[in-house]
């Protein structure tokens, strides 16, 4: 029987190109993607029977839940949000950064007071978890798409919660980090349904993988 292709769906961006690097060390290469110029949306290695393509980081959990990608690579930040049926099954170690409650100096006795806060946010669903499930605290969570920093600086909410890199964002707006939800980097996440019909290949990719990202980093989601 004729091999059949494995597609991976990428989220466009730093972590695809990081993902890329990762696949030539274990001599998965895919020349054509690496022209910046092209307008190509989906890449061929013929030779290995795999394909690729680029997607807007939360639409890669919802690709590989339906099937039309196998293997997915996204932040664990996307994971957690879109919260679909797929297993994770490595942490890839790059990407690292934190999801976290911040604000202003004077939200935190709003945070410490369990007040009813707004809370911007490009992740409604963790901050909803957080705020509900973990802290037991009732809030407004109002839903934004994208520099959220400008939330508690504009007054349209009393804190944000947002993933913090390197914190120069926070820093640069007098914004700082009041409380961790968790630690967040790339993960590899599988469709349910390949990983019983393509057992060997995606085992045998995940094992090479995590030889190169250190040990202890496949996560047992699946049997
Ligand atoms: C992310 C995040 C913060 C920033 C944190 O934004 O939302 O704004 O990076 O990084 P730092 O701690 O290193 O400053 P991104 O660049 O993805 O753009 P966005 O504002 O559109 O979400």
């Amino acid at each position: 029987m004729e091999e059949r292709y494995l597609t991976f769906a990428l989220g466009k961006g730093r972590l695809a190109n990081k993902t890329l690097e990762l696949l030539e060390q274990i001599g998965i290469t895919c020349e054509e993607m690496k022209d910046k110029s092209s307008r190509k949306l989906i890449f061929v290695n013929e030779e290995l029977k795999l394909k690729f393509f680029l997607s807007k980081g939360p639409d890669v959990p919802t690709y590989v839940e339906y099937g039309a990608a196998d293997i997915g690579v996204v932040g664990k930040d996307t994971i957690m949000e879109e919260n679909r049926r797929v297993y994770e099954v490595l942490d890839l170690g790059f990407g690292k950064c934190r999801m976290c409650v911040c604000g202003p100096q004077s939200a935190k006795e709003l945070l410490i007071h369990h007040e009813r806060i707004r809370v911007a946010t490009k992740y409604p669903l963790i901050a909803r978890d957080y705020f509900y499930n973990k802290k037991h605290q009732t809030v407004d969570i109002i839903k934004l798409n994208g520099s959220v920093e400008l939330g508690p600086i504009v007054g349209l909410s009393d804190v944000i919660v947002d993933i913090v890199e390197t914190g120069s964002t926070l820093k640069e707006n007098g914004l700082m980090v009041h409380e961790e939800i968790c630690s967040l980097s790339a993960r590899m996440i599988v469709n349910q349904v390949s990983m019983q019909m393509e057992t060997d290949r995606i085992r045998s990719l995940i094992l090479q993988l995590k030889e190169l990202c250190g040990k202890g980093n496949e996560i047992n989601a699946y049997r």
